[in-house]
């Protein structure tokens, strides 16, 4: 699996293209982030003042970030979320490898902007897939106002990816 060619990247490409378009957002938290692939791309706004990244797997990292102040690695359990109020724009691009998805939302602070991303299929680590666009939205929306869901197809498979604002706490 490359996250640097194919769909992989088309997907990514959408996110940075959304995120900068929100450049008012200027910290950035990659949650269970699978590569550096968004990080890379994303740091090279200025805009960007500080860039969390998280997964448990710190081999990804392979030396990236060493040498750039912005960048932050954070390796807690996003199972566990902390609560992350420091963050203009929270990424999960992994949604289908938590199972604790909610409890996530839950955490995000209130305006900010969100890009969640998940398959319509199963495979090993995965805990849901979604069947269509609809149904994604219908999970989150309670937690997010949704501006897009965007859809990347490859044969049968499809990766969903959803935009919005998070909504208020607690209602
Ligand atoms: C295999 S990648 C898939 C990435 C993503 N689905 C995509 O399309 O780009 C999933 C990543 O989630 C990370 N991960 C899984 N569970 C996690 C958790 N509870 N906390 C943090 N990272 C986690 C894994 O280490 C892995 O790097």
């Amino acid at each position: 699996m490359s996250f640097y060619t194919g769909w992989y990247a088309e997907r990514n490409d959408i996110i940075v293209d959304r995120v900068v378009q929100r450049l008012r957002h200027n910290t950035i938290i990659d949650i269970a982030a699978g590569s550096t692939y968004l990080a890379r791309r994303l740091l090279a706004r200025p805009e960007i003042t500080r860039y969390a990244w998280n997964d448990l797997n710190l081999s990804i990292l392979n030396g990236f970030g060493e040498n750039e102040s912005r960048f932050e690695v954070w390796p807690f359990d996003a199972n566990q979320p902390p609560l992350m109020d420091a963050w203009d724009v929270v990424i999960c691009v992994s949604l289908e490898h938590l199972e604790h998805d909610i409890r996530l939302l839950e955490g995000v602070k209130p305006g900010a902007f969100l890009a969640l991303g998940s398959p319509n299929f199963m495979c090993k680590g995965h805990v849901r897939s979604f069947k269509s666009r609809r149904e994604f939205g219908a999970r989150y929306e309670a937690y997010v106002n949704i501006e897009e869901i965007a859809e990347l197809n490859n044969g049968n498979l499809r990766k969903f990816v959803l935009f919005g604002e998070k909504k208020p706490r607690g209602i």
